[in-house]
């Protein structure tokens, strides 16, 4: 199988899955518990059908938007994954690319394996950090001071990960940060030679956006659970929140939204956006997707707050959905991670190529000339 033969997001799945050593890839398209909510993410999508206009003429469309103040080409953002450069060698520097060649918000994780300084370097394009809150004080204020210094445009604040989901894959697989070698693991990196050598003669892994404070998970191999559990700080609250908000000062979203109380409360706060998420499922199972909450939070903050729908996303009409029922935009992780793994910058431009025309060619099938011509009109849940 080879790049050319992806055609939808699945296949740029069965790509990587090719490519990756099963500990990574099961890292990547793993979730908490039984995995039912990451599952939903997407089915719930399935649950609502649209209602096309015809003879609308759309020789011409407009696939823009403005996110946070920030013109996007399309009302999709790329977000923030940790431990790119395990996927591939060239990490979040491609995915960085590939958002500026396609005119694109993207994210950076916290646990990202490319500085906030290079990352800014790299594009002028639109840009957030994602923060997580950690124990050591000094860490939170040097991320965000290294985020004002490089002009980031937004930091996004994750509120659901207050302690870690169960990721059963990774607890079998023995999956860390830096990835470890185990006798378990160890046939499976050896099976996957090009991504082996790419890792052990390619640059050296690093967490530098959190190794000035913290060894572990760069210096000190950890699993995730055991990062999230160990160094972020449980004590997070409402005016944790709203004390980082002050501190950055600039545009300011929460991660992990799930409710409409707490959508108001973003607001309260002054949050400019929320991303409504569950993150990807890998932390609360059974928790509501975030498609099917979309509806009842927009018509609590909808008009005084901007709605991200984050997760399950891997169609271009599953945007439009979103859009419809009144997201500003929607985003993901494994519609650009499986392309990113399966084939680096290539990849994920093929992933977005393949996106932007799914979103164009829904757009002129529904008779929709521009994304603020979406409403719920053009939706009927069965
Ligand atoms: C994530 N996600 C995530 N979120 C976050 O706030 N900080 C992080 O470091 C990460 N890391 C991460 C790694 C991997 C491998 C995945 C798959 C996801 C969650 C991510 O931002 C987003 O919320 C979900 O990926 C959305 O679900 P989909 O689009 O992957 O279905
Ligand atoms: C994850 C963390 C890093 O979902 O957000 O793996």
């Amino acid at each position: 199988m080879r790049l050319s033969d992806c055609h939808n997001i699945d296949d740029f799945r069965a790509l990587a899955r090719r490519r990756l050593p099963w500990p990574v890839f099961d890292y990547i398209d793993g979730a908490a518990d039984d995995e039912l909510t990451k599952a939903r993410n997407t089915a719930a999508f399935a649950e609502v059908d649209l209602v096309p206009d015809v003879l609308a003429g759309v020789a011409e469309i407009d696939t823009s938007c403005t996110i946070m103040g920030r013109r996007s080409s399309l009302p999709l953002m790329l977000s923030p994954t940790a431990l790119q450069r395990v996927f591939h060698w060239q990490g979040e520097r491609a995915v960085a690319r590939a958002a500026d060649k396609f005119g694109v918000w993207f994210g950076i994780s916290s646990l990202a394996t490319v500085s906030i300084e290079e990352i800014a370097a790299l594009t002028s394009g639109p840009k957030l950090f994602q923060l997580y809150v950690h124990k050591d004080q000094g860490l939170n204020t040097s991320m965000i001071e290294r985020c004002k210094a490089a002009k980031f445009d937004c930091i996004a604040l994750t509120v659901d990960t207050i302690v870690s989901g169960k990721r059963e894959r990774c607890a079998r697989s023995g999956f860390t940060s830096p990835p470890r070698f185990t006798p378990a693991s160890a046939l499976s990196y050896a099976l996957k030679p090009r991504w082996a050598l790419d890792y052990l003669l390619r640059e050296k892994f690093a967490l530098p956006n959190l190794d000035t404070h913290v060894r572990e998970g760069s210096g000190e191999a950890v699993s995730i659970a055991g990062y999230f559990d160990t160094m972020l700080d449980q004590a997070m609250d409402w005016k944790t929140a709203a004390k980082i908000r002050e501190e950055w000062g600039g545009a300011f979203a929460l991660k992990g939204v799930m409710s409409a109380a707490d959508a108001r409360r973003a607001v309260e706060i002054g949050a400019d956006a929320i991303m409504v998420s569950n993150h990807g499922g890998r932390q609360l199972d059974g928790s509501r997707a975030p498609f099917d909450a979309l509806a009842e939070i927009v018509d609590a903050v909808g008009g005084e707050i901007e709605v991200i729908c984050d997760g399950g996303v891997r169609r271009g009409t599953h945007v439009l959905k979103a859009l419809a029922t009144g997201a500003t935009a929607a985003s993901g992780g494994r519609l650009y991670l499986y392309a990113l793994a399966a084939a680096g910058q290539p990849g994920v431009e093929r992933a977005l190529a393949i996106l932007k025309d799914e979103i164009e060619r829904g757009m002129k099938l529904m008779g929709v000339t521009s994304v603020a011509r979406l409403n719920r009109d053009r939706l009927r849940r069965r």
